[in-house]
C-alpha cells in the first residue's frame, strides 16, 4: 500500500530547500508526495521563527491537525524547523500539543529518518533537539521540486548578531561547505538538466571566511564554468561584505544574474548602529556606487525593517530617502518583531503598533511607486526568460528574466526549463506580460 507525506513550509528558500531536504527522507522510506493533507500518513510542520507571525502561523495550524490526528491515529505529525530549535519552544510545544509524535531541530533534520523509525515502535513523542553548531551533511539527497532552479547551501548558520535576529541563536555559527563539494553538485545537477542554480547562505559573501578553500568571487567563476547554458543567482549578501571584486565578477560574466540582493533593513545611522549591521548609510551608499558602475542595469533588491525600537521620525525618513535614492527593483518590506533572546527584544523604547503600520504602509507606497515606474520601461523590450512553469490562476506560463521579473506568456508547445525571448507587451506593478517572439 502506498503511503503518503505532506510538508508545509514556513518562512524563506532556505527553508524550502530544507524541506527538499526532509522530502528526500520521507522517499527513502518509501513516502509519496500528497497535496492533500488529509491523506497523509506523515505531515511535516518546517517552521520560522525570525518573525512572530511566522511562529503564530505554525502554531495555528499545528493545533487545526487535532481533529485530523483524533481521527486518524496512525498519522504521524512532525514538527522541524527554526521554532523547535529555540530555547524551550520543544518542550512548550510538546506541551501545547501532546498529540505531535516527533519534534527535531534545525540541526538534526538529517536523523528524521531513524526518529520516524523509532517512533513507529514506541507510543512516546520523539523528541530531540541538538545544540552541535559545527554541523555540515553532505549526505543530503534533496528530492527537488523547483526545476528549473536547483538550490544549492553554500554556508549554514550566521555569525552576524543583528540585534533584531533571531537566526544566529537558532542556525549556528557561520560554517561553509567546501568549494569541491559544492562544485561538484552544480556541475551534476546541470548536467541533470537544471537551468538555474541559486547559492544559498545567510551571508553568502563571507564563504570560506578563516578557511584555506577559495572565496566567493572565486566560487562563482569557477560554477560559471561549467559548460552549458545556465543561470546562477545567489541570496543574501551581507553590504559589510559586498566586495569591488564580486561585482566585477558579476559584470564580466553572463552566467551570473544582475541581480543582487543587499539587505540594508534601515537607513539611518542611528537605527543601522543599534541593529550592530556593522555599517553607516554612506558605506552602504558607496556600495551601491560601486556595483552600478560595474553593472548599470544590476536590479538591486533589499531587505526593509520600520518599527525597530527607537526609530524615531527622522530615522524613518532616512530609510525613506535611501529607498528613494538607490531606486530598488524590488524590496522585502518588515515590521520590526520582537524575538525573545534577541539583544533588541531588551531595549526600552518599543514602537507602538500604530506609529509602525502607518510608517510601513508609507514605505510600501515607495517601494511600489518605484517597481512601477522601472516595470513601465519593460514595455516593448525583448526579455531572455527561462520558463518555471505555469500559473495557477491566468493559467499562462511564467518565468524570470536575468534581473528577477516575473514574465507571464502564453506557448503552444510546453516549454518548462527553456530558455525564450519574449517581447513584453505590458507591465502590472511588479508583473510583466509578453508574447513569446520566434528567435
Ligand atoms: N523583525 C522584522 N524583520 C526581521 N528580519 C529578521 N529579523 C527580523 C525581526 N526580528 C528580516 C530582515 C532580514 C530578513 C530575512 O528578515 O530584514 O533581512
Ligand atoms: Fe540575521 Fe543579521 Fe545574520 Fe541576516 S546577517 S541572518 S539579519 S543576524
Amino acid at each position: 500500500m502506498k503511503k503518503y507525506y505532506h510538508i508545509i513550509t514556513y518562512g524563506c528558500q532556505m527553508n524550502v530547500h530544507e524541506s527538499e531536504k526532509i522530502a528526500g527522507i520521507l522517499c527513502g522510506l518509501g513516502y509519496e508526495n500528497t497535496e492533500e493533507i488529509n491523506s497523509a500518513d506523515i505531515v511535516v510542520f518546517n517552521t520560522c521563527c525570525i518573525r512572530e507571525n511566522a511562529e503564530n502561523h505554525a502554531f495555528g495550524n499545528i493545533g487545526m491537525l487535532k481533529k485530523l490526528k483524533a481521527a486518524k491515529r496512525d498519522m504521524i505529525i512532525a514538527v522541524g524547523g527554526c521554532l523547535t530549535q529555540q530555547m524551550g519552544k520543544a518542550e512548550n510545544l510538546h506541551s501545547k500539543f501532546p498529540y505531535v509524535d516527533i519534534i527535531f531541530g534545525t540541526h538534526n533534520l538529517n536523523k528524521l529518518g531513524e526518529m520516524i523509525l523509532q517512533k513507529k515502535s514506541r507510543k512516546k513523542a520523539v523528541i530531540e533537539i541538538e545544540d552541535s553548531e559545527g554541523i555540515i551533511c553532505e549526505e543530503d539527497k534533496p528530492f527537488r521540486t523547483s526545476y528549473p532552479n536547483a538550490w544549492i547551501n553554500i554556508t549554514y548558520g550566521c555569525n552576524n548578531f543583528c540585534s533584531y535576529c533571531i537566526v544566529p541563536y537558532v542556525r549556528g555559527r557561520e560554517r561553509s561547505r567546501k568549494s569541491e563539494n559544492i562544485i561538484e553538485e552544480a556541475r551534476s545537477l546541470i548536467a541533470g538538466g537544471y537551468k538555474e542554480i541559486t547559492l544559498l547562505g545567510q551571508n553568502v559573501n563571507s564563504f570560506a571566511n578563516g578557511t584555506e578553500d577559495i572565496s566567493f568571487p572565486e566560487l562563482l567563476n569557477k560554477i560559471a564554468s561549467i559548460d552549458g547554458k545556465f543561470r546562477i543567482r545567489f541570496m543574501t549578501s551581507h553590504p559589510k561584505d559586498f566586495s569591488e571584486e564580486l561585482a566585477q565578477v558579476i559584470a564580466g560574466n553572463s552566467k551570473i544574474c544582475k541581480a543582487v540582493h543587499l539587505p540594508v533593513q534601515s537607513g539611518s545611522n542611528a537605527v543601522l548602529r543599534a541593529m550592530n549591521r556593522k555599517y553607516t548609510r554612506e558605506d552602504y551608499l558607496k556600495k551601491i556606487e560601486i556595483l552600478k558602475k560595474y553593472i548599470p542595469d544590476c536590479a538591486i533588491t533589499t531587505d526593509l525593517i520600520v518599527g525597530f525600537p527607537g526609530e524615531t521620525e527622522e530615522d524613518f525618513n532616512d530609510t525613506l530617502t535611501l529607498v528613494e535614492k538607490v531606486g530598488y527593483a524590488s524590496a522585502f518590506t518588515f515590521v520590526y518583531s520582537r524575538r525573545e533572546g534577541t539583544v533588541a527584544a531588551k531595549m526600552p523604547e518599543q514602537i507602538p503598533e500604530e506609529i509602525s503600520k502607518r510608517r510601513i504602509m508609507k514605505l510600501i507606497e515607495l517601494v511600489n511607486l518605484q517597481t512601477r515606474v522601472m516595470s513601465s520601461k519593460y514595455v516593448g523590450k525583448m526579455v531572455e526568460v527561462l520558463c518555471e512553469g505555469v500559473d495557477e490562476k491566468t493559467q499562462k506560463y511564467l518565468g524570470r528574466d536575468e534581473y528577477g521579473r516575473m514574465v507571464y506568456f502564453d506557448s503552444p508547445t510546453p516549454v518548462i526549463g527553456e530558455f525564450l525571448t519574449v517581447r513584453i507587451d505590458k507591465a502590472n506593478g511588479i508583473s510583466l506580460f509578453g508574447e513569446v517572439t520566434g528567435d
